[in-house]
């Protein structure tokens, strides 16, 4: 850690007090938790565990069931806005308690949603989330994975591939796994969009839970597996703090 970091983390703490002691906890448990990691997804995974144990709302990142309500509204209008339609076949790639999937899997003709998680808790509590809204007969198939190499799904099966706040909690090195395995499972003509938080300045990430990146970053590195990434302008106009990238199949 250099000595600039460190002098920024001494000024948030004085400026943000009640801050000090959560974020301690918080350090000590994410330690005690690499320690027991064989990788990050691994330590991912059993930091979703500990974190849907006291409240799967707020594993996902919503302070209140209000505030889910709302981030999974969003995600939803802009994915239809932007052309989605119920005859689709969607993936969605960390899924969590399906805030935005459930809205999904109403709209979209049964069987047609399709969602990937590496936290088995998770999953556990997007079945309760299909209980809980009726949506059983839309038959929607929620599946643990260990990785985003996607061996196990058809080629040129979907039509739709989401990921929210997702690549937020990734480090580099799962997005380029992602990007060079989702062009083989993406129908022509079909699209993935992700959020990621934005960084104008240095990458970095606090506390290898959270993971910042520049743009050109994402895109170059989309680039290399063949696929076009677009900047979405139109999403930073809504008030969520992430932004989004849209990934097609370059046209050869
Ligand atoms: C902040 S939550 C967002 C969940 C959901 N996309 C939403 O917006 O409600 C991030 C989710 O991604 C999952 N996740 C993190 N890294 C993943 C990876 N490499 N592959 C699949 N899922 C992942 C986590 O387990 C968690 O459920």
């Amino acid at each position: 850690m250099t000595r600039s970091s460190l002098l920024h983390q001494a000024r948030y703490a004085l400026r943000h007090p009640d801050r000090v002691i959560p974020h301690a906890r918080r350090l000590t448990r994410d330690l005690w938790l690499r320690l027991q990691s064989r990788d990050h997804v691994d330590y991912y995974r059993a930091v979703m565990r500990s974190d849907t144990e006291r409240n799967p709302d707020r594993a996902v990142g919503s302070k209140s069931r209000e505030k889910w309500l709302k981030i999974g509204k969003a995600q939803f209008d802009y994915l239809v806005q932007h052309g989605l339609s119920p005859e689709h076949r969607m993936l969605e790639i960390g899924c969590g308690n399906l805030r935005a999937g459930r809205l999904f899997i109403d709209y979209l003709s049964p069987g047609h949603y399709y969602g990937i998680d590496i936290s088995p808790d998770i999953l556990f509590a997007a079945q309760q989330t299909l209980a809980d809204y009726g949506l059983q007969d839309k038959l929607p198939r929620l599946t643990p994975v260990h990785d985003l190499r996607f061996s196990f799904l058809p080629s040129e099966h979907f039509d739709v591939i989401h990921a929210h706040s997702v690549f937020s909690h990734s480090p580099l090195h799962v997005i380029e796994e992602c990007f060079a395995n989702v062009g083989r499972i993406m129908k022509p003509g079909g699209w993935f969009d992700f959020t990621f938080d934005r960084t104008q300045g240095k990458e970095h990430h606090v506390l290898r839970e959270d993971f910042y990146y520049r743009t050109e970053t994402l895109v170059e590195l989309a680039g290399r597996y063949g696929l076009t990434a677009t900047f979405m302008e139109d999403w930073e106009l809504l008030p969520y703090k992430q932004s989004k990238i849209r990934v097609r199949r370059a046209v050869r």
